[in-house]
């Protein structure tokens, strides 16, 4: 197994598009699922959210954002070099099944590894709607890729530089409230998923308050270090009970998430994060 990587490309500022030759994986992969991947032998090991799956060519895309020392070194490899490792799939699929119409939110480096699900939505006979977000225009990726794949797709940032000016979550309250105004056109919206970072997670979540008959479901992939369920770095409380987001997950019924606690291990990692990318810049 080669582990090539066979296409990169900067899809916006500090985040790449790899494509990966990994026929194995590719095989097994599901819409939700992530890999574990290092640059070198002695790199650390990474998980990384799919972002597509290309059964037929045997590929794997995934995003990886340049923050610490083990994805800039991933991000540094060029075309026709291979990666040391790429394990998977690993995590559990995403729940996808008929629902009618499901919204999927894609919130910065959380556009990439929602893409997939669209597919997979559509598959399974839903209305696909997609609303992607980020600061600014030069943070947006693979908008055209959405507005292909997707029934109705909105995207907005918040500076508006592109698309709409303001944050996903007001696209969904509108649509929200458009349906339940009995205004909205399309099948009956069952289901919100979101991935981005936390603190979006929790204001969608928070938000969905006011739609209870609604599914609100999340991705807490952030929060994994090594993906093996050993480490104990993707604790996260739901429902009251600890589970592992890199087994259990990572994707959670967000309105059982207690989001606090994930916002605080990952203001730690931040730190720890940015200590080592310094080392590696120095
Ligand atoms: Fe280490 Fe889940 S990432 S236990």
């Amino acid at each position: 197994m080669s582990f090539k990587i066979l296409e990169k490309e900067e899809m916006a500022a500090g985040v790449w598009k790899m494509v990966i030759d990994a026929s194995d994986v590719a095989k097994a992969a599901k819409a939700g699922q992530f890999v574990i991947v290092r640059a070198y032998d002695d790199s650390e090991r990474i998980p990384l959210t799919i972002a597509d799956i290309d059964r037929e060519k045997g590929t794997i895309m995934m995003s990886v954002q340049a923050l610490g020392k083990g994805t800039k070194q991933i991000t540094k490899m060029e075309v026709g070099e291979s990666l040391a490792d790429f394990v998977g799939p690993l995590g559990t699929p995403a729940d996808v099944k008929k629902i009618g119409t499901v919204i999927l939110v894609g919130g910065g480096v959380g556009i990439a590894p929602i893409y997939p699900q669209i597919q997979a939505y559509k598959d399974a006979g839903n209305r696909v709607v997609t609303v992607i977000g980020a600061r600014n225009e030069s943070l947006l990726m693979m908008e055209k890729e959405f507005e292909a794949a997707s029934d109705e797709h909105y995207v907005t940032t918040d500076d508006g530089s592109k698309g709409r000016h303001g944050f996903v979550t007001e696209v969904v309250k509108e649509l929200l409230d458009k349906q339940n105004a009995g205004e909205y056109e399309g099948e009956r919206i069952g289901r919100v998923v979101v991935i981005g970072p936390p603190i979006l997670m929790k204001v969608a979540t928070d938000m969905m308050k006011d739609y209870p008959d609604v599914e609100i479901i999340v991705s807490i992939n952030a929060m994994m270090v090594d993906g093996t369920g050993m480490c104990g770095g993707c604790r996260v409380v739901v429902d009251g009970e600890v589970k592992f987001a890199c087994v259990d997950g990572p994707e959670f019924d967000g309105r059982l998430v207690d989001f606090d606690t994930v916002m605080n291990r990952l203001m730690i990692y931040r730190k720890d994060e940015a200590d080592a990318s310094q080392k590696y810049d120095e």
